[in-house]
């Protein structure tokens, strides 16, 4: 991926973000995936006031193209804070949710204050040690 396509699913992330329905937090989350075909599925955060059934805008996103039929996924950008954006990194949970779909090597996870401002890591740097139900299957447990 070029520097330009990062820029252009940043750009959707920060567009996404502006959705944020966090009410308890005041953190707006916006994520961007994309998938192995070009196309994109944004996402924001969606606080409950139970607490528990919080969704994070990564999921969000994630869950949007799974249920749409896709499952191939190159990249996600991610983008948040409470007023401005701070360095936002993906939690535990939706870690384990790319891990479900996402290559450790291949998948790319685009973490930005900015368009100019980002850091760029895979799957394995954030997520060294994934759990699986069985040890030696296939990384994208597919
Ligand atoms: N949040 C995300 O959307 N993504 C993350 O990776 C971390 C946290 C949201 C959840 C909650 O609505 C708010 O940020 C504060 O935790």
């Amino acid at each position: 991926m070029s520097s330009l396509d990062y820029c252009s699913l940043i750009e959707e992330a920060a567009a996404a973000r502006k959705f944020s329905y966090s009410p308890y937090s005041h953190f707006r989350v916006g994520a961007a995936l994309l998938c192995s075909d070009g196309t994109v599925y944004t996402g924001c955060n969606i606080e409950n006031q139970a607490y528990g059934p919080t969704n994070c805008a990564e999921r969000t996103a994630i869950f949007k193209a799974v249920s749409e039929g896709k499952r191939d996924f190159r990249a996600i950008a991610i983008v948040g804070g409470k007023d401005a954006p701070v360095w936002c990194y993906p939690c535990g949970v939706c870690r384990q949710v790319m891990a479900e779909f996402c290559d450790p090597e291949d998948f790319r996870v685009i973490c930005a204050v900015s368009e100019e401002e980002y850091r760029v890591f895979t799957l394995r740097e954030l997520l060294p040690e994934v759990f699986r139900l069985q040890p030696d299957q296939d990384v994208t447990g597919r």
